[in-house]
């Protein structure tokens, strides 16, 4: 018997717009939708980054506004990243009540109270004069323990400033307890902790480091996974999950399906993606040179994190595509 042409023919489910809406395993949702925002001290002005066309450094008034537009087209959370003016050894500005991130989280929270989730950058990076997630021993190198002091800090700042989430992005071992019981010790029990489960030393975070001044020399690779290592992402899900993180991640999201596919089958709590900086500017610059349609690469990339099981993804298109799907809806 031939099976070609036969009886059974795929084709027949893609035959009309309504029968491929009806029959698709995944779609697209704004409140899945998380924007990741930066806010810098001292500005007068938003200041575009040349390495990602449409975002922004914010002023706290910009932040305020963008935020705003966001939250009206239906988008699930934010995420804040903060650059202050001073930088220094041990990112001094990262646990001040008065540090631009923290003072941007107040503003928000203030705003829009429970209306929306505030999430936070909860690392070191953005504060450092030598752009490391951590603190620096005698030697030079980043030391874990004495790291996780400075991240227990400003878990509590951030959590009293009034973020929701916190986005633990530093890759430090132990980071997700030693946070929980700093922020359940001074009272914040209920402030979630998303844990970047699984972050890889990616060449994909290159315009993030203009978004953020970073004055980092070198790499994170005695602390972010090696791309080669699948395996490792498992180890890091285990430890998260016992450690309490009440929401996981992988990052960056196109390069690492395979990983989130295998974490989103093995988790117990709510597994996202971060579409990152790399990914945003490969599709924008290609679409400016008329390589791809811009609308539909971002459609297709943002499909792929939900077929490969994430629930949420940050994205710096959260408000351009949460606009388009409620105008679709
Ligand atoms: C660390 C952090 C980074 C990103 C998010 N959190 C940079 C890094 O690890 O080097 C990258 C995000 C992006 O590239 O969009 N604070």
């Amino acid at each position: 018997m031939s099976l070609v042409p036969g009886t059974v023919r795929p084709r027949r489910l893609r035959s009309t717009p309504a029968l491929r809406r009806l029959v698709s395993e995944v779609r697209l949702h704004p409140t899945e939708l998380i924007l990741p925002m930066f806010v810098k001290e001292g500005l007068n002005e938003p200041l575009p980054l040349g390495g990602m066309p449409g975002v922004v450094q914010h002023t706290l008034d910009s932040l305020l506004e963008a935020a705003r537009e966001a939250l009206a087209a239906g988008v699930g959370g934010l995420m804040l990243f903060g650059i202050p003016e001073h930088k220094d050894e041990i990112g001094s500005q990262a646990d001040d009540p008065d540090g631009i991130l923290n003072r941007a989280l107040s503003l928000l929270a203030d705003e829009f109270g429970e209306d929306t989730v505030i999430m936070a950058d909860l690392c070191l990076d953005e504060f450092t004069s030598h752009g490391h997630c951590g603190v620096l021993d005698s030697t030079g190198a980043v030391d874990n323990d004495a790291t996780l002091e400075r991240y227990a800090s400003m878990a509590v700042a951030q959590a009293r400033a009034g973020a929701h989430v916190l986005g633990l992005s530093g890759m430090m071992d132990g980071q997700v307890a030693y946070c929980r019981e700093a922020l359940d010790a001074a009272g914040f029990t209920d402030t979630v902790i998303m844990g970047y489960t699984a972050k890889y030393a990616s060449a994909f975070y290159g315009p993030f480091r203009e978004a953020v001044d970073s004055e980092l020399k070198g790499d994170r690779k005695t602390y972010q996974q090696d791309p080669a290592n699948g395996r490792e992402a498992m180890r890091e899900l285990g430890l998260d999950l016992a450690e309490g993180a009440d929401v996981v991640m992988v990052k960056p999201g196109l390069p690492y399906l395979d990983v989130l596919a295998e974490v989103a089958r093995e988790s117990i709590v709510p597994v996202w993606t971060y579409q990152v900086s790399g990914e945003y500017a490969m599709i924008e610059f290609a679409a400016a040179a008329g390589a791809i349609d811009r609308e539909k690469a971002i459609e297709e990339s943002l499909i792929a994190f939900k077929r490969a099981g994430s629930d949420a993804i940050l994205t710096y298109w959260a408000t351009e595509v949460a606009q388009r799907l409620q105008v679709e809806a």
